[in-house]
């Protein structure tokens, strides 16, 4: 079963591998560590947003995550949280994990390095801001820049009462760009974002980032890390790698329905026409690079 969010997301995973600022990961990783050294029983983590669950699989594969811990994976989106109960088992299998089915779950174990994991999944459909719940640590990848920003440092902050962290990478944060560059991209670009801002009914912010490092210390946080995470695809010779192309064909699809708001005076329909078509001919020539700037965010509550 997959609907073309979740083909979306899935494209979406190897661009954020290697957006993921590293600095800021590994910050993360040292307060996890430290969390389960104070701890008797597993680190428990929740992610909001959790999409079709790349960030457990990426957390586990890349042994971020403390020997163990609970990874309550929350999203609004059932279809998202079906496909991540359908490929998870494979994704962790592929990592030297045994996967059994427990509840509405996982339980992956596996020994390596003298050390026994056991990670313990939850997989649950339902409004990251009506959760309730204790965390040591949150994730929010990809999340605050399309919710309520205040009410999503509020939950969060809610969840983390005992203290703990909050990890936002791939924060969105007012950059978006194409090569090769075109007389209309600034405007365009400009429009976008405003839609973000002013125009969309859903919530979010084209400067995410920025305004949450400015909203966290009101929202009980402090800042202890932060760091570019900068999407940036690019086609190797005549193809993209990993379906990166329906990544891209996806966003475009995106600031087309955005540009589409705006009247005739602002915009001109066949301008923008002309654009998309010219960067989804480049896309299938395999000519067009895409930049996104984002921020990972680290902070304590
Ligand atoms: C841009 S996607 C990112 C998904 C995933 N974190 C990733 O990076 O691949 C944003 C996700 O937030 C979810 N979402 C939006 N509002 C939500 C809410 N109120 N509660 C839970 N999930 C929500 C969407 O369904 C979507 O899966």
């Amino acid at each position: 079963m997959s609907g073309s969010m979740q083909r979306y997301l899935e494209s979406k995973r190897s661009v954020d591998d290697r957006a993921l600022n590293r600095r800021v990961l590994s910050r993360f990783a040292d307060g996890l560590t430290a969390r389960a050294r104070e701890r008797d029983g597993p680190v428990r983590l929740v992610e909001v947003g959790a999409g079709v669950g790349a960030m457990v699989h990426r957390l586990a594969a890349w042994d971020v995550l403390p020997p163990r811990l609970s990874y309550r994976a929350v999203d609004v989106d059932e279809g998202s949280i079906a496909y991540a109960g359908e490929r998870l088992p494979e994704w962790l299998a592929d990592e030297g994990y045994a996967v059994e089915g427990r509840g509405d779950g996982l339980l992956a174990r596996k020994e390596s390095g003298g050390v026994d994991r056991r990670l313990e999944i939850s997989l649950e459909t339902a409004d990251a801001f009506a959760i309730e719940g204790t965390a040591d640590a949150v994730v929010a990848c990809a999340f605050l820049d399309v919710v309520d920003l205040e009410a999503a440092l509020s939950t969060v902050a809610g969840l983390l009462r005992d203290g703990g962290l909050l990890y936002a990478p791939i924060t969105f944060d007012g950059g978006t760009g194409f090569v090769p560059t075109h007389p209309l991209d600034d405007r365009i670009e400009r429009l976008y974002h405003r839609h973000m801002d002013e125009l969309r009914d859903e919530p979010g912010s084209s400067r995410a980032g920025s305004r949450a490092i400015a909203r966290l210390p009101d929202a009980g946080f402090s800042l202890l890390e932060v760091g570019g995470a900068d999407w940036i695809v690019h086609p190797h010779g005549n193809a993209y790698p990993d379906d990166e192309d329906v990544f891209v064909d996806h966003l475009l699809g995106t600031i087309d329905g955005a540009l589409a708001a705006y009247p005739q005076s602002v915009l001109e329909p066949a301008d923008r026409e002309r654009w998309i078509e010219l960067r989804r001919g480049q896309l299938d020539r395999c000519e067009l690079v895409f930049v996104a700037h984002h921020l990972d965010l680290l902070a304590r509550a």
